[in-house]
Order: structure tokens, then sequence, then C-alpha cells
């Protein structure tokens, strides 16, 4: 067996898509079961083996355009641009789900490129290499995905001012549900920028309302509240509903949560496909709930043990 060189995983959005993009608070949460990892070997020529390509990193589709740029400014930042070896990329996230895939895929790059150098890695290039990555991949990467892939603790965020990690005291899980479909988040942020200039009172107040609830959210992970947490989970699907970024299926998945004892449950990340998350107070019920999910058509499912 290889030595992993460097490792990072998946993440959610508890609460605060969309009004986020306005200014108002959001929460994500590490996904630590969704994972990447990647081991380098001595090459004589650079390759990479991961699901878009097996061989030569030159010969590779555009689709990673964005691991070869962030593998080609860590060579510079290590100042070993002719250097080369075979990078080897295991991943159990799904791309487009609003899991994090491609951040922390270069997450996972950018440590163990550094690793197989032995060289240290600071937070800043870190993050600077991987929004690398991100920027190709995403237009104007928010940093929240680059932070909460290499992250063990939630983190509060407010864009462009705020990414905050905070620990939590809360006994309880999240179940995350896969639809199988890819988001839409691009599009379903442009369409609501659309329905915000047509009808700004109504959506306004609709973010206002989200913005409070991730601030309340909060509170309840610091004290345990998990009753109030799923009310405002609940709260902010509804809201995300009226804003139209959530879908039949998303919406079908969410009433099966809820039906299963789950304490609260919403559509996750940009919507119009993508994940859903639900909140369960004990691991028994977190199983209830995924196989639930699993029965009525969820793609795949996952457990996250707060505390
Ligand atoms: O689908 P994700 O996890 O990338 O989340 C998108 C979150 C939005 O608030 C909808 C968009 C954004 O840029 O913050």
């Amino acid at each position: 067996m290889n030595r992993i060189n460097g490792k990072a995983h998946g993440k959610v959005i508890l609460i605060g898509e969309h009004a986020v993009v306005y200014g108002h608070p959001a929460i994500a949460l590490p996904l630590l079961s969704a994972e990447v990892s990647v081991t380098i070997n001595r090459s004589p020529t650079m390759c990479i083996d991961c699901v878009y390509h097996q061989g030569e990193l030159n010969d590779a589709p555009s689709a990673i355009d964005n691991i070869r740029a962030c593998i080609e400014a860590s060579l510079i930042k290590l100042n070993k641009q002719n250097e080369t070896f075979e990078l080897v990329i295991s991943s159990s996230i799904p791309q487009e789900r609003g899991m994090g895939s491609s951040a922390a895929v270069a997450n996972a790059c950018v440590k163990a490129i550094f690793d197989f150098f032995n060289q240290p890695l600071s937070e800043d290039d870190r993050f600077e290499l991987v929004q690398v990555s991100e920027t190709l991949a995403h237009g104007t990467p928010s940093g929240l995905d680059a932070k909460t892939t290499n992250s063990l603790l939630p983190l509060y965020f407010i864009k462009d001012k705020v990414i905050e990690p905070f620990s939590m005291v809360m006994e309880g899980y999240i179940i995350v549900g896969d639809t199988g479909e890819k988001g839409q988040t691009r599009m379903a942020v442009s369409s609501l920028r659309k329905r915000k200039e047509k009808n700004p009172a109504v959506v306004n107040e609709l973010m206002n309302q989200i913005g409070e609830y991730s601030e309340q959210a909060r509170l309840c992970l610091q004290n345990n509240l998990i009753d109030q947490l799923g009310d405002l989970m609940d709260k902010t699907h509804q809201n995300l509903m009226l804003l139209g970024v959530s879908n039949q299926i998303l919406n079908r998945l969410v009433n099966v949560a809820r039906q299963s004892g789950a304490k609260g449950a919403k559509m996750t990340g940009g919507g119009w496909g993508g994940c859903m998350i639900a909140l369960a107070k004990t691991h028994q019920q977190a199983h209830q709930i995924a196989n639930a999910l699993k029965r009525n058509g969820a793609a795949q499912t996952w457990i996250l043990e707060l505390g």
C-alpha cells in the first residue's frame, strides 16, 4: 500500500445558502465521511490518475484544468517546476452536488505535493493555492469550500468578511441525502437574482429571515438546542422553496425525512438537484432516516455526527 500524502473531505451547507450571496451569514459543516486522498509516486513524466484521466497530465481533458493549474501553482510556489511525479486521486465525494468535491480534490493535491517534497504548508499558502483551482472551477469562489473541506470545525461565514471556525456542543446527527441529480448552483443563483430584481421586497424579506435563522442556528449548535435547530432548518427550507430554488425531488426527500422522524430537514447548497439534509437526535434515528431516503430514491446518504 502506498502512503497517502494528502487528504481532504466534503462539506455541506447547514443553513444560509443563497442569502449568503447577498451578505447574510451561513454555516457550513465538514463532512468527514466523504473524502479525497492523494498519493504521489515517482515518475519520469508528469502523470495523473483520476476519474477523468489516467496518463500524462498534458493530455488531460479540460474538465481538470482547475487541478492542473493548482498543481502548477504549487510547483511554482515550491520552486520545483522541473520535477515530475504521478498524482493518484481517489475520491468518494460525488461531483456537482454542492459537497465541495472540487475544493477537496485541490486541497488534497496541494497537501500531497508539499508533503512529497517535505515542505511545510502554511494555511495562507494552502488557501491561496486551492483558490487557484476554485477560481477556474467556479468563477468567483467565496472561499467557503476551500476552508470547510480542510476544517474539522463548522464555519460561520459572511461573504468577503468573516470565515470563522467555531466549536459546537450538540448531540445529534445530520443525514445527507443525494438526489442523484447534479445541483445547478449557477442557474439557481442567477434565477434568484432576476426574481429579486422583479420583486425586491418579498425576496429581501425571505433572505433577511434566512440570515436570522443562520444566526440562531449557530447559537443552537453551541448550546445543544436540537429541537430549535430542526425548526430553523424547516423554516429555511420553506423560504428556499418560496425563493424558487428547491425542486420536486428535493422537497420529496425533505418530506420523507420529516415523516421518518427527523427534527428538521432542508435542501442544501445551490438547489435544483444536489443534496438535502436532515437532523436526527440519535444514531439509530439517523440510520432510519437514511434508509427511508434510500428507499425513496436517494442515490447515496451520509451520516455526520455533530459534536
Ligand atoms: O452548491 P454549493 O454548495 O456550491 O453552494 C452554493 C451556495 C450558494 O449560496 C447558493 C451560492 C454561493 O455562491 O454562495
